[in-house]
């Protein structure tokens, strides 16, 4: 089966952006050590990032026919998506939220999450290693149904 993993804005400046909060690693650091972890697992992975909010639906209603689960870090659409949250509903797919930061640590007005109410599970404050949590949680979760 294949797992979207979707991130949002700003993500493609990971490993310079604020190192000390989000980590030293690229976003394609980290698509390799999940495309790499899920084949462990016998999955596959749609590794994808966007700056565009309707990009990101147009994304996650496509995974509807493609895709067996959603891994997504919204970034800072998170805390203000209601087009991201009727999508997720939409794509009737288990949802899991990962951040890299723990959000509830943070300003104020990241603790709100607009992915949360429609996520299986949520993953957050253990950086690069939250995306590999995420694909050993889906994969049991693909197991079960
Ligand atoms: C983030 C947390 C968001 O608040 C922020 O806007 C991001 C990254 C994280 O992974 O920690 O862009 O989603």
């Amino acid at each position: 089966p294949e797992i979207l993993i979707l991130n949002g804005p700003n993500l493609n400046m990971l490993g310079t952006r604020e190192p000390e909060v989000y980590g030293a690693e690229t976003l394609d650091d980290i698509e390799a050590m999940c495309a790499e972890h899920a084949a462990a697992l016998d999955l596959s992975v749609d590794f994808r990032q966007s700056n565009f909010e309707g990009e990101m639906v147009t994304i996650i209603q496509q995974a509807r026919d493609n895709a067996a689960g959603i891994i997504i870090n919204a970034g800072a659409y998170t805390h203000t998506s209601v087009a991201i949250h009727d999508a997720l509903r939409v794509a009737e797919l288990p949802v899991i939220e990962v951040h890299l930061s723990n959000i509830h640590r943070r300003e104020e007005f990241r603790h709100h999450s607009y992915i949360s109410a429609v996520a299986e599970g949520i993953i957050v404050g253990l950086g690069s290693q939250g995306y590999t949590l995420a694909l050993d949680a889906m994969a049991r979760l693909l197991d079960r149904n």
